[in-house]
């Protein structure tokens, strides 16, 4: 068994990072092997809206585009199950993983009702989130109503509903002193950091049991 972990956050250390590393030490703790791409190490481009992959006379469910990424969609129609995680960027997920989802996704979707999905399996997957806000300014934003609408239409193509972890309120900067932040405080983050921080690496880790445990 195989699971998979993309990585949409550039920094190869910070809370996503983390955060998806501990998902697949969980995985890996019932027996699956594990991989985590970062898709920041990538050269590719979001769907160039070619068409290609509808084409009656070409390769349902293959991306035509040859770049990085290439090998990766290749590679996410054999594993048993993938973690997504990004963080949030100006109230959505980053750039990278976007480009990602439009490949991964259209390239598996035909303009055919009678057929939902061209992804070879049925997986299961998970969603890790990470952002500064709060709680309960995620609540006043209604964002997780929106980072719903791809959770969605991941779910479409895979046939599966996606585990979601939502980390708030994360620590940002080693040395807060040095960056003007004064809309925040260093002690709440540094708290934030020290107690629930680990809760949510533990969520993450149950995550990653629970992916490689569902029968495919
Ligand atoms: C360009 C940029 C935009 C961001 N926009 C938001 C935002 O809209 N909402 C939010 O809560 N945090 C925002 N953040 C903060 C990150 O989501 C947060 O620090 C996250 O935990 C970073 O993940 P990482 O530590 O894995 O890199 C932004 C950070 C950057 C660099």
């Amino acid at each position: 068994m195989k699971i998979i972990a993309l990585n949409g956050s550039p920094r190869k250390t910070w809370n996503t990072t983390t955060l998806l590393n501990k998902a697949l030490e969980g995985a890996a703790s019932q027996g699956a092997e594990t991989e985590l791409i970062h898709l920041n190490d990538l050269n590719f481009k979001g769907c160039i809206s070619c068409f290609a992959c509808k084409r009656k006379d070409g390769q349902h469910g293959k991306c035509a585009m040859k770049d990085d990424l290439a090998e990766i969609l290749k590679k996410l129609e054999t594993v048993d199950g993938i973690i997504f995680g990004s963080p949030i960027y100006y109230m959505s997920i980053t750039a990278g993983m976007r480009a990602l989802l439009e490949r991964f996704l259209f390239s598996h979707s035909i303009y055919n009702p009678e057929i939902p999905t061209v992804y070879p399996r049925k997986i299961p997957a998970g969603f890790i989130y990470t952002m500064n806000a709060s709680e309960k300014q995620i609540e006043q934003f209604g964002l997780k109503q929106s980072l719903n609408l791809h959770e969605m239409m991941i779910a479409k193509t895979i046939g599966n509903p996606l585990t979601t972890l939502y980390s708030y309120d994360t620590y940002q900067f080693s040395d807060y002193e040095n960056y003007e932040s004064s809309m925040f405080s260093e002690e709440a983050k540094a708290k934030q950091k020290a107690e629930q921080f680990p809760l949510d690496c533990q969520r993450a880790w149950e995550m990653g049991i629970k992916l490689a445990s569902t029968e495919i």
